[in-house]
């Protein structure tokens, strides 16, 4: 599946991401690459939303990762592999315990920097900066 859509503001970005979390029943890992300020946080912030998660949704770029619970079902990860400085640090957090979850939501900024230790099934979405409020972003899914 190949599919890209423009989006022209942030409100378009989490509205976009907001339709995807209604499809992900609960569970699946989502791989997020591309530009510096492409709007992958943005993204993530309205995948919480539609997952309805309340919490206020900062990039976890010192702590790596961060996770919330999805009310009623299960846990949504936030990993941001920005300042990774190799795919190790992350497996000493439990990346592949988190990935061996039932019901659980995983998403990962510069997923790239880790790309040896990702799951075969996931879906790619890359983020492409193309003007002040213009972002392409562009959905892979992956078996
Ligand atoms: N169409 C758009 N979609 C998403 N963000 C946008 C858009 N237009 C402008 N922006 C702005 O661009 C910035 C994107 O930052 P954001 O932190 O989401 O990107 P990022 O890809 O996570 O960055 P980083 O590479 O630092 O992790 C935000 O300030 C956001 O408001
Ligand atoms: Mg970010």
């Amino acid at each position: 599946m190949h599919y890209s859509i423009i989006s022209s503001s942030p409100a378009q970005t989490k509205k976009i991401a907001k339709l995807l979390a209604k499809e992900l029943k609960g569970n699946g890992v989502i791989c997020l690459t591309g530009d510096l300020g492409g709007g992958k946080t943005t993204f993530v912030q309205g995948l919480a939303l539609g997952l309805g998660i309340k919490e206020k949704i900062t990039s976890p770029s010192f702590v790596l990762i961060k996770r919330y619970k999805i009310p009623a079902i299960s846990y949504f990860y936030h990993i941001d592999c920005y300042r990774l400085k190799n795919p190790q640090e992350i497996l000493d957090l439990g990346f592949e315990e988190i990935l061996s979850l039932k019901n659980t939501v995983v998403v990962i900024e510069w997923a790239d920097r880790i790309k040896k230790i990702l799951p075969k099934k996931r879906l790619n979405i890359k983020f492409e900066y193309l003007g002040k409020n213009k972002r392409k972003i562009s959905f892979a899914s992956q078996r």
